[in-house]
């Protein structure tokens, strides 16, 4: 799939922002503070609805507009999918209602035309994101490695959002409802309605990360040997907050840990096992007013050759293994949905060496469309500049170099 028009308006440093784009890839190149990131942030929005680096949404809509009761921050984009052509029109909406400090932040979303709820929203349009700070992905806490999977099985497993919103919708309530049980006490069966609701949404979240963890890992495999030379061999470790196997005879449990083949279980299978270890955990969750395990406190681990690289792997092993499970995903992607996603790349090429750089081009011929961001061109081939489009970005405007120069 590919862009063929993006139009930002008050949108971060962008007034009014329409151009057209080829499908092809194009650098937009500029120095810094110029708006490059904003135009991939902006397009990285319409397949995630949610912002790579704003800590609000908030922040999106421009912050020099005369002081009006509503102010509307707006993307819209064109965009061809499986030879479609699609609209998708996202309105960022602040409400003063008289206070000035603090507006009230409403978002619509209109798919060719016609408001819809996010859960139907996600999966319209495919973006793959190369982000500096992506690196939490390997070094981060658990929670970074949950949202990125969330990210991507989002866009592509229909209901995943759903079930996620629901899921966490339930948390809450269940949470809540412990903390009174342990306060006041209680009849602790007024839980079992929140278990059931986390067990059915829970099962259904935990069974699309078994199997995307399991197909990237064999999309990243390969692709991983092949950057190491044959050295390192990949592994993604799935490791839920409870075990969902059923222990072998004699044993207790299995340790969280070691590598088992979980695809094989059924959603019912997860739905019932995570049922009985919410039930088991009763007088502990209701002593610390909280759900100790389910989906929420879920972990992947990425090995090589074994060693788990979050907590032992040099910065540029780190970095290889990143560019693998990026890459993994791309391909994954396409295999899901059978279109490229668009592909955005903030800044990458500054810290990659030479030889992961031309990876990471090749890549960029197989996709119908990137968008990446560079300060300077110098790093780029005098090949991959006629190759390619250069924009230059400045000063919120953004156009093809040649229109630049005259
Ligand atoms: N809500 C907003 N309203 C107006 N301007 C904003 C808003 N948010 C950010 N900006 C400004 O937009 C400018 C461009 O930011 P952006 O991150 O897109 O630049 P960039 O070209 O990627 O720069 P760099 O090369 O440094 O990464 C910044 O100077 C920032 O202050
Ligand atoms: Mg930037």
């Amino acid at each position: 799939m590919y862009l063929t028009r993006l139009s930002l308006t008050n949108f971060r440093i962008f007034s009014r922002l329409d151009v057209e784009l080829p499908r092809r890839v194009i650098l937009l190149a500029g120095a810094n503070a110029q708006g490059k990131t904003s135009v991939l942030e902006a397009v990285a929005y319409l397949a995630n609805f949610s912002s790579f680096h704003a800590a609000s949404e908030r922040q999106l809509v421009n912050f020099n507009l005369p002081p009006e009761p509503i102010q509307v921050g707006r993307i819209v984009a064109e965009f061809v999918r499986e030879n479609r052509k699609h609209t998708l029109e996202v309105r960022l909406i602040l409400e003063y209602n008289g206070n000035q400090l603090n507006p009230r932040f409403r978002r619509e979303v209109l798919l060719d035309g016609v408001k819809k709820r996010l859960g139907d929203l996600y999966g319209q349009f495919n973006a793959v994101t190369f982000l500096p700070q992506m690196a939490r992905i390997m070094e981060g806490a658990p929670s970074d490695r949950r949202a990125y999977l969330d990210e991507i099985l989002s866009q592509v497993e229909p209901g995943y959002s759903r079930h996620l919103n629901d899921y966490n919708k339930a948390l809450t309530q269940r949470n809540a409802l412990l903390k009174i049980l342990g306060e006041r006490g209680g009849d602790v069966r007024q839980l079992e309605p929140w278990d059931g609701m986390l067990a059915g949404h829970g099962a259904n979240i935990m069974r699309a990360r078994i199997h995307v963890l399991q197909e990237l890992e064999a999309l990243a495999r390969p692709i991983h040997l092949k950057l190491t030379r044959d050295a390192e061999v990949l592994r993604l470790g799935y490791q839920p907050s409870f075990e969902p196997l059923p222990s072998p005879k004699g044993q207790l449990a299995l340790p969280v840990q070691a590598s088992h083949d979980r695809g094989g279980l059924s959603t019912d299978e997860l739905e019932s096992g995570l049922q009985r270890a919410l039930h088991a955990a009763y007088r502990e969750d209701i002593s610390r007013g909280m759900t100790g395990l389910g989906p929420h406190r879920d972990e992947f681990r990425v090995f090589g050759n074994g060693v788990d690289l979050g907590d032992f792997g040099s910065r540029g092993q780190n970095r290889t293994a990143l560019l693998s499970l990026k890459f993994a995903e791309v391909h994954w992607m396409r295999e899901r949905t059978g279109e490229w996603p668009v592909l955005l790349l903030d800044e990458i090429m500054a810290e990659l060496d030479p030889q992961r750089r031309a990876d990471l081009l090749s890549v960029l011929g197989e996709v119908d469309q990137a968008l990446l961001t560079a300060t300077d061109q110098d790093m780029f081939t005098p090949r991959f500049l006629s190759e390619h489009e250069v924009w230059v970005v400045r000063d919120g405007r953004v156009g093809p170099l040649s229109s630049e120069s005259h």
